[in-house]
């Protein structure tokens, strides 16, 4: 069985084949930062241009070890959550294929790739399980029961980790997006050096990021802006940025282990790719008895390999989507169960 993934949720223009064993074949991702970076962020109406520039070549290449287009068994696609233009040049593309090709198609939602990535590294997390998922959009922790089955536990209250890295990356001139830049500059620095806020809800499975970027601007425009920064100051202030963001997500995630009594932790999105974090993660789940499992860094950030691998495992469920399934700005993967009052208590 292979199954083509495709994925144009945002600026990355991607497609993917994962054989029925949920092997990858090809990975193919283009990707439009450089169109975006003079403005700074994603444009969306340049991003579906783009898309429609790409989709088709990006696909003849992930496609062309198997053969071609006829070698494929079902179609996968990215339909929400993310930009609708931009989902829709990668959804109907996907559709006209599996239409031509009559072969079945499935919308995949974009939060559930994520997580599936790890399902493309061994060994994979075992049912139930917590997953942080940690992205430019997205910080949240899910209790997933099996595959499709997830509980939301805590999500963030205004930004993602993702984009809090985004944003101060871009004050220190380190370019768009700046979460990998930024963990470049912080390499060697003190991570203690500045006592960046870690903030305290009272939903404590919830995040807040916004505290923590008004402190780094405010911080850094009293000494003068990114240009007055000497080499070690830059240093010391990306490792405790970083080392802020990455304590809040290690105790958090940990916290909704023990509340769930699991034991088995997984992890996804783009700053999943993050090394410190990683590390963090993995050493503190094993004081505390818990495994973690973590993609491959290069299928952390948006790819359509995640796409293709969550359509093997509902396209093999006989999971298929109409053909007038229209692309979803916001697709959530889950509800907050009604026991998380009780959850909490247990914290
Ligand atoms: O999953 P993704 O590619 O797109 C979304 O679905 O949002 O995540 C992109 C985010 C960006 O905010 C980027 O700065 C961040 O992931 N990111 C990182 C690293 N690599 C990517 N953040 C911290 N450390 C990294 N190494
Ligand atoms: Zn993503």
């Amino acid at each position: 069985m292979w199954v083509l993934g495709i994925e144009s949720s945002c600026d990355e223009t991607a497609a993917a084949v994962v054989d029925g064993a949920l092997r990858l074949k090809t990975n193919i991702v283009s990707t439009q930062v450089a169109t975006h970076a003079p403005f700074g962020g994603v444009v969306p109406e340049v991003a579906s241009r783009e898309h429609a520039l790409r989709v088709v070549e990006v696909v003849k290449q992930a496609t062309r070890p198997i053969g071609g287009l006829s070698a494929l068994d079902g179609i996968a696609v990215t339909a929400g959550p993310g930009l609708v233009g931009a989902l829709l040049v990668g959804l109907q593309y996907a559709k006209g294929l599996a239409f031509g090709l009559d072969v079945p198609f499935v919308a995949i939602n974009h939060l559930e790739g994520h997580l599936a990535a790890c399902l493309l590294s061994q060994p994979t997390p075992p049912y139930p399980h917590v997953a942080l998922l940690v992205s430019g959009g997205h910080t949240q922790l899910y209790h997933v029961r099996a595959f499709g089955k997830y509980e939301l536990l805590g999500t963030t209250r205004d930004d993602a980790a993702g984009e809090a890295f985004d944003k101060i990356a871009k004050l220190l001139g380190l370019g768009y997006p700046g979460g990998a830049a930024m963990e470049a500059a912080a390499r060697g620095g003190d991570p203690e050096a500045i006592p960046f806020p870690r903030a305290k809800l009272s939903q404590p499975l919830d995040f807040s990021f916004s505290g923590l970027k008004t402190a780094a601007s405010n911080r850094l425009r009293a000494v003068g802006g990114q240009a007055s920064l000497s080499a070690a100051a830059r240093q010391e202030f990306c490792a405790s940025f970083q080392a802020a963001i990455v304590d809040t997500l290690v105790e958090k995630t940990m916290a909704a282990a023990r509340a769930m009594r699991c034991q088995h932790i997984a992890l996804g999105g783009g700053v999943s790719a993050n090394g410190v974090l990683r590390e963090q993660l993995t050493a503190r789940a094993r004081t505390e008895g818990c495994t973690v499992y973590l993609p491959p860094r290069a299928l952390c950030t948006d790819n359509a390999a995640m796409v293709a691998a969550a359509g093997v495992v509902r396209l093999q469920r006989k999971e298929c989507s109409p053909f007038n399934f229209s692309p979803r700005a916001r697709w959530p993967l889950g509800d907050r169960p009604d026991a998380l009052a009780e959850t909490s208590a247990l914290l």
